[in-house]
């Protein structure tokens, strides 16, 4: 990633953070982008502007980071909803309809987003894309047993499948699942497309998150741009 992508990321997810107010449980999304908006959660929180924060982590890796930079965290049975959550995405379409799960966390990520009164998605404006499949596969996340039969299940919808690897091993999710990257092309109609793909067992769970982001925040070198869905 360049620095000046990098910059554009970190920014995005300063802007979200002056979102949360002290008291607040907020989701605390994987990834590069929500990597920065944790770390000036925690400054913010050393330094006294925020108090009686909690985090969810949606993932074991943003949880050791979380827990190193000294934020308070809690389980989310232990509370009844989430205020915000900011999390980052691969590709946002104009109905503010995501890819996400390029970093494997696709599962927790959506389990806290549905839980959220608010998610906001923080993005470099790379992130863009007229239409869902345009940029990026769609991570779908199975169990390994029987993955191959999944793998040609979604072949049938279109799909050319890819096991994700991790130094020459299969990549595996926090949850021991496999992810089964998918490139469906541009993708028309995706509300039916991710119907489709979880009337199958052995699908846990896709990286389409239809309707879920609340607002998404994007950061190009003109400035920041926070759009709100249903508006522009
Ligand atoms: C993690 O599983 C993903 O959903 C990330 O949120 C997404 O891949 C964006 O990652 P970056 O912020 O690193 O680009």
């Amino acid at each position: 990633m360049s620095a000046d992508v990098d910059l554009l990321k970190r920014r995005a997810a300063e802007r979200a953070v002056e979102l949360i107010e002290s008291g607040m449980v907020v989701g605390l999304g994987s990834g590069s982008t929500a990597s920065h908006a944790l770390r000036r959660l925690a400054e913010f929180i050393q330094m006294g502007k925020l108090h009686a924060v909690r985090g969810v982590p949606t993932s074991q890796r943003i949880e050791q980071e979380a827990r190193a930079l000294g934020i308070p965290l809690i389980e989310l049975d232990d509370m009844t909803g989430i205020d915000i959550t900011i999390d980052g995405a691969d590709e946002v379409d104009p109905d503010l309809n995501l890819i996400k799960g390029g970093g494997g966390a696709l599962l927790r990520e959506k389990i806290v987003a549905q839980a959220s009164r608010r998610e906001v998605i923080v993005i470099d404006e790379s992130k863009l894309s007229p239409k869902l499949g345009t940029r990026w596969a769609v991570p779908i996340e199975v169990v390994p047993f029987g993955w191959r039969s999944q793998a040609g299940y979604l072949e049938s919808l279109g799909a050319k499948v890819t096991l994700r690897e991790l130094n020459n091993a299969p990549f595996h999710t926090d949850q021991g699942h496999l992810i089964l990257d998918c490139h469906f092309g541009q993708i028309e109609d995706p509300i039916s497309l991710a119907a489709r793909i979880k009337a199958r067992a052995g699908i846990v769970e896709h990286g389409l998150f239809l309707a879920m982001a609340t607002e998404v925040i994007v950061a190009s070198s003109g400035g920041i741009r926070r759009i709100t869905r249903g508006t522009d």
